[in-house]
């Protein structure tokens, strides 16, 4: 992506539908036996890589626009190809619910990736508490039960992927389920507000005590939209921010982003917000401030990125701290080559802030930091190239031609 760096981004930009909201809600699916369909699905390559998961299974989909038409009625296997599991760490999410609707499962280990060695520890030992058989061998996890049985859970950790896996297999399980210490993100909320539309009987989502009735079965003939998506949200407020502009933010939830909105706010950018929009307005120049990265509602890890970016050209010293990830600091070289004044001392960073940033050709490590690596272009004073941006259109429906509506001088190039 070359991008022509200083351009005040003005104007209006809509928000498309929420990823991470997506992929556990399509791996849901998996446990209706009736036909059901999606609108406000965002075109992304995670989006395909989980559409091709399903057709794997059996599952048939058709995918036009933002619609997506699922018949789980046909599904004829419970196991998910090395190579899939290998394109998208989210695969696992299809644990929960072939375990819960047919008794087994099969999926590969899945690979770690840049951010850290992400293991399923909490997931496998939730679904061994729930009566599943759990092996792991030559790379390859099975799981097993003929019927599961709803028991209390503890989460050590609120880990979103394995509140959603639990809520997939607990909510056809014998019995009630509880699970204490869940995580409290709004994808949490959908989940749940999904299943109980097919007839679950869930309760509790967003708050850490989640109570599953299991039912026999599930399904109904249902039409679900994705929420908006707080991370792009976050994404373009910082854009909106670091280039000194003034932005509309059009079909979102500004409680959703609330924590990168009291963050901006506390640096000196005016952000107005109601209903579905939230204004963004820059200044020449902001305060540094401390950020640590928490469950929801703290602040979100998959802004953390971006908000370096923001405070490297802030006034003074920011200290930045991952406490979600164990290597989620890939960007600082990249930002570095740019101009940016940052150094890592174990979980912080400490960022001084400059003046400007200068483009450079740099290089996305997960999609992010790539995403980080944009904003960055857009704030230099000339011109970035930013490369691997597979990993950016894992998570970014038509990230260019947005920016490009906003007055951004950005172009894609094989
Ligand atoms: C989800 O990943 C998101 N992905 C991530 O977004 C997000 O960064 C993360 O939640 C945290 O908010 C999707 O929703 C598809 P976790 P997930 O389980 O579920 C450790 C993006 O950019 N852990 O809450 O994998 C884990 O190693 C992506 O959109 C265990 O130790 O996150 C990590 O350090 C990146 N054992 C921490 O918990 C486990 O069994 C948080 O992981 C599970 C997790």
């Amino acid at each position: 992506m070359i991008i022509s760096g200083g351009a005040r981004l003005k104007g209006v930009v809509t928000i498309s539908g929420a990823k991470n909201a997506i992929l556990p809600i399509l791996a849901a699916s998996l446990l209706s036996e009736s036909p059901l369909v999606l609108e406000g699905v965002p075109c992304l390559d995670d989006v395909k890589i989980m559409k091709d998961v399903l057709q794997e299974l059996g599952v048939k989909v058709n995918f036009v626009g933002d619609m997506m038409e699922i018949d789980p009625s046909s599904i004829n296997s419970t196991e998910v190809s090395p190579s899939l599991m290998r394109m998208m760490r989210a695969s696992n999410l299809v644990m929960g619910a072939l375990l819960g609707r047919f008794g087994r499962v099969r999926v590969s280990q899945p690979g770690g990736c840049t951010i850290g060695s992400r293991p399923m520890d909490l997931h496998l030992k939730s679904f061994i508490a729930l009566g599943a058989e759990v092996a792991q061998n030559h790379g390859f996890i099975e799981a097993e039960c003929a019927r599961l049985e709803g028991t209390d859970l503890h989460l050590d950790f609120p880990s979103v992927g394995a509140t959603e896996n639990i809520m997939m297999a607990a909510a056809m399980a014998e019995g009630t389920t509880i699970i204490r210490n869940t995580a409290r993100e709004p994808e949490i909320i959908e989940l749940q507000n999904f299943l109980n539309k097919l007839g679950a009987r869930i309760k509790g989502a967003g708050l850490d005590v989640i109570r599953i009735d299991g039912v026999p079965k599930l399904g109904r003939e249902i039409a679900y939209r994705v929420i908006p998506d707080r991370i792009e949200t976050g994404t373009f407020m910082v854009a909106a921010a670091v280039t000194r502009g003034d932005v509309l933010i059009r079909n979102t939830i500004p409680e959703h982003v609330e924590p990168v909105t009291a963050k901006l706010r506390e640096a000196g950018i005016d952000v107005q917000e109601k209903d579905d929009w939230i204004h963004v307005r820059g200044v020449d120049r902001w305060n540094s401030l401390d950020v640590r990265t928490m469950p929801f509602p703290g602040f979100p890890t998959d802004m953390q990125a971006q908000m370096m970016v923001f405070l490297s050209l802030a006034r003074g010293t920011s200290i930045i701290t991952e406490n979600i990830f164990e290597n989620r600091f890939q960007h600082v070289g990249e930002l570095r080559r740019m101009g940016a004044q940052i150094r890592v001392e174990g979980r912080s960073a400490v960022v001084e802030g400059v003046q400007s940033l200068t483009g450079a050709v740099v290089e996305s490590t997960d999609l992010r930091a790539g995403a980080a690596l944009v904003l960055g272009g857009l704030a230099s004073d000339n011109t970035t190239v930013v490369e691997g941006l597979q990993h950016i259109d894992r998570g970014y429906e038509k990230l260019e031609s947005k920016l490009r509506l906003l007055g951004a001088k950005v172009r894609r190039e094989a």
